[in-house]
């Protein structure tokens, strides 16, 4: 659905920014976004990925890469709190994560990458979404952001290329994408929100909740295969759908 508003570019404070606009944006960065160094919850699981990283690495190079990934989240923290700060709500507080991708458990080197894989893949497409936003410090922000986000799921899918090198990695990388193949598709939330096409009549998203997710699913399936791994079921084990 195209969006119903003329394009027009709000700079921050902009007063002629309607109110529905800027709630809508505040909503989307405080708490479908997550990622803001004010949230102590959002804090908790960069502890819980660093964590992971650097005591699962098989090796200098991806610990390394795993350093630099946090590294990069932290940044995105920062910029995503100013940009709250910028529309003039507090990014200081404890907001729950929703999503419960983010509250599974890494377990080890194989749940990191899939992590990285999957749903650092889902923050690439969100994130590119927001590019074409119509408020300028977001769309100015977002390249960026897609850009580190792009490298965690490039990441992701390396750190799984030498998981299944060997016949065993390969029989536990299939095993554990049967939970994070489901809990990637259900972070774009319900194809029947009452949130997601008022994001796009705004030019805020330019896809709804459904559309985002079947592109996704199409573009993730070649990188999945390309391992020699089988694709769960789309609705398998799904909570949203
Ligand atoms: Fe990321």
């Amino acid at each position: 659905m195209a969006t119903a508003f003329p394009k027009q570019l709000y700079k921050q404070g902009d007063p002629a920014m309607p109110p529905e606009f800027r709630e809508l944006l505040v909503k989307l960065l405080l708490d479908a976004h997550l990622e803001n160094n004010g949230n102590p919850e959002y804090r908790k699981i960069l502890a819980n990925i660093a964590d992971a990283g650097l005591r699962h690495a098989p090796h200098g190079r991806a610990m390394e890469i795993e350093a630099e990934i946090v590294r990069q989240e932290v940044n995105h923290g920062k910029i995503v709190a100013e940009l709250i700060e910028g529309l003039g709500a507090n990014p200081n507080q404890h907001r729950p994560i929703k999503q419960y991708a983010f509250h599974i458990p890494l377990e080890d080197w194989i749940d990191l990458a899939w992590f990285h894989a999957l749903i650092d893949r889902v923050g690439l497409y969100v994130g590119i979404e927001m590019t074409g936003a119509p408020y300028e410090p977001l769309a100015k922000a977002a390249p960026d952001l897609e850009g580190d986000e792009e490298f965690h799921t490039r990441a992701g899918f390396l750190h799984l290329k030498e998981i299944c090198a060997t016949p065993e990695g390969k029989r536990a990388a299939q095993e554990r994408l049967k939970k994070w193949w489901p809990a990637a598709l259900d972070m774009f939330g319900r194809s029947d929100s009452k949130t997601s096409p008022l994001y796009v009549k705004w030019g805020i998203k330019m896809h709804e909740n459904e559309a985002l997710r079947q592109k996704y699913i199409a573009e993730a399936i070649p990188e999945i295969r390309k391992l020699g791994l089988e694709i769960p079921d789309n609705l398998a084990n799904r909570r949203f759908l």
